[in-house]
């Protein structure tokens, strides 16, 4: 793998995603470029045996210039805002950031090396459905951050063929976990999703559980979802790479497990973990879909790809192993 590839700037490379991409990318010896503003991403996450330049995806001129001085010729898009609630509130803050950030990641294709471009999207583009969803279903996103992800979708596909780039699209599920290095993992934003929440809980002398809703049109009235460990989500990146290598095709993904877990669920098997635990039930969050889970039929069969950690437990213990270092 080489030439059409091989330089490769991660935007957002400073966040918890970006960083497990780049310890995946630099064990297979690609040459990787991180660029991050700083504003969600952390210091201690950034790799350093790469170089890392904080930069806004919003500035195009800077990106123009980055992207040129270093003959980038894949770009692995992960710079962006991810919080449900928050972009339900401030909806321009994430119009900017998220849809016009992407908008410029792509003029700053147009004449230049790069031939690749990764974007990470988000299964909450496909809004409510019942059972698995593959990537034929036509998105109806629920939030604005499902939004400016399907937005950005459309940008990427459409400067395709002008900007002469192909594109792979990776619609994550719900990633968690840490990386068994044990150097990097998710530091808390605020709102913290619920398997680091779970982690956080697990030090504290009465861990609680707040579950946001409990009359939601499923099993058990919670929420489900599809998690996916941040180890196998990197792997798919290294794999899209040389998959874009060999056969220079767009496409688009479904990243998950392909099973689908209530938060009761989920509840339950950190309780076994942790005896003493309490489980709350409190408001439904705005935007927050019942259900959604993947069908990964496209992705095993293109790459016969089997996911190293797909196991609940193995996920919460190794976001608990990382808590446990972090503080
Ligand atoms: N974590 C998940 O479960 C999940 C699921 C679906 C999609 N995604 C998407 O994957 C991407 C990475 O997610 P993450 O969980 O690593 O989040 P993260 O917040 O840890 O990482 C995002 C990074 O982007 C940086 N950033 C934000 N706006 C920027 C800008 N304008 N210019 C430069 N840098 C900017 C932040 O500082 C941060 O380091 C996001 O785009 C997110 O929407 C994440």
């Amino acid at each position: 793998m080489n030439k059409k590839v091989n330089k490769i700037l991660i935007t957002g490379g400073a966040g918890y995603i970006g960083s497990h991409v780049t310890e995946r990318l630099l064990k297979a010896k690609l040459n990787v470029i991180l660029l991050d503003n700083l504003s969600r991403g952390h210091r201690k996450l950034i790799n350093k045996k790469v170089k890392f330049i904080k930069a806004d995806t919003k500035n195009l001129n800077l990106l123009k210039k980055i992207i040129y001085k270093n003959k980038i010729k894949t770009i692995i898009h992960l710079a962006g805002y991810a919080n449900v609630a928050e972009s339900q509130v401030n909806k321009r803050k994430y119009f900017k950031n998220n849809i016009l950030g992407t908008l410029n990641v792509v003029k700053a294709c147009k004449n230049s090396n790069v031939k690749n471009i990764i974007f990470s999207s988000s299964c909450s583009i496909y809004g409510n459905v019942i059972g698995n969803v593959d990537e034929k279903k036509k998105p109806n996103p629920s939030s604005y951050y499902a939004y400016t992800k399907y937005k950005c979708e459309n940008i990427i596909k459409k400067y395709s063929k002008k900007f002469n780039y192909k594109y792979i699209i990776l619609r994550y599920f719900n990633v968690a976990g840490a990386s068994s290095s044990g150097k990097i993992g998710e530091i808390k934003n605020k709102n913290a999703r619920l398997i680091k929440n779970l982690a956080i809980q697990y030090f504290k002398s009465k861990p609680i559980i707040n579950i946001n809703g409990s009359n939601y049109k499923t099993k058990d009235g919670t929420c489900i979802r599809d998690y996916i460990h941040v180890s196998d989500i990197a792997e798919i990146h290294y794999k899209c790479i040389k998959h874009l290598d060999e056969y220079s095709k767009s496409n688009i993904f479904n990243c998950g497990y392909g099973k689908g877990y209530s938060v009761l669920e989920i509840a339950n098997i950190f309780k076994k973990m942790r005896k003493n635990t309490s489980i709350n039930f409190v408001n439904k969050r705005p935007g927050d879909v019942g259900q959604v889970y993947a069908n990964i039929k496209k992705f095993k069969k293109i790459f016969r790809w089997k996911p190293k950690y797909n196991n609940m437990t193995k996920i919460l213990r190794s976001s608990i192993k990382w808590e446990n270092k972090i503080n």
